[in-house]
């Protein structure tokens, strides 16, 4: 099978993502991300809806609290059986150790444990803030390395990164660590907020484990299209 792109469902509410799905044929099963804003309007039901119609869901929630929370917390989340699901490394060793205890204890017999990765530092965080606000006195890439060697140390599946430290962050830890990588743009499209972007083509060619694909499908004209486009370039179809 080849691999899907994870789209991004960065929408308020299960009326409008299902006004999204409906343009997309019904037997077409979609790896999608429902985070905080769609997730906190909604709650576990749009997870028990997104999976009844057999599509896959990466939990983009970025849990960050002491252990004790964040085990029974994700022993919830693996009740919901999404497939992959996410901490904030900051959080610390014993809590991403406690949060893959608590998917592995909720985990229902006979099915798949939720992958787990990690949040290294947001890409929003510029070395300078990271410096002065976290006082953290290293440069940004060390930090992220060091966050991925943490998330390895603790037993997790991966990090979230950007497809440009993909590279270094398997240098760092191993080739079959997970690199999920949002901020991928199809050549030719609108950039938006993001500011380092690459296609596709270059995240697989970095070595990323799984894209993450939002306004470019979301956003186009025939999201169907759109979405066929950027998995055929995800998997080197047509080259
Ligand atoms: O629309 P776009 O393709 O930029 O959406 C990317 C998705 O990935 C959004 O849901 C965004 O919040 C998320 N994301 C990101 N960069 C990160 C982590 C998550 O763009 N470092």
């Amino acid at each position: 099978m080849s691999h899907r792109p994870i789209i991004a469902l960065d929408f308020a509410s299960r009326s409008e993502v299902a006004a999204f799905l409906e343009k997309f044929p019904k037997e077409e099963s979609l790896f999608v991300k429902v985070g905080m804003e769609l997730f906190y309007q909604e709650g576990p039901e749009i997870i028990r809806w997104l999976k009844a119609l057999n599509h896959s869901v990466f939990l983009d929630l970025k849990l960050h609290d002491i252990p004790n929370t964040v085990e029974k917390a994700m022993t919830g989340l693996a009740r919901l059986d999404v497939d992959i699901t996410n901490v904030h490394a900051a959080g610390g060793i014993k809590m991403m150790a406690a949060a893959k205890r608590g998917l592995e204890k909720g985990t229902v017999n006979g099915q798949k444990t939720p992958l787990l990765i990690a949040v290294t530092q947001l890409t929003s965080t510029s070395e300078e803030q990271m410096q002065h606000d976290q006082l953290i006195k290293v440069p940004l890439q060390e930090s992220v390395l060091h966050y991925a060697q943490c998330t390895q140390t603790a037993g997790l599946d991966g990090v979230v990164c950007s497809a440009l430290e993909a590279q270094a962050i398997h240098q760092a830890t191993s080739e079959n660590f997970i690199c999920l990588t949002p901020g991928i743009r199809p050549s030719g499209s609108a950039v938006g907020d993001q500011q380092r972007v690459v296609t596709p083509k270059e995240a697989r060619e970095i070595g990323s484990t799984y894209i993450v694909v939002g306004r470019p499908i979301t956003q186009a004209a025939d999201p169907f299209e759109a979405y066929q486009i950027i998995k055929k370039e995800w998997n080197g179809e047509n080259e």
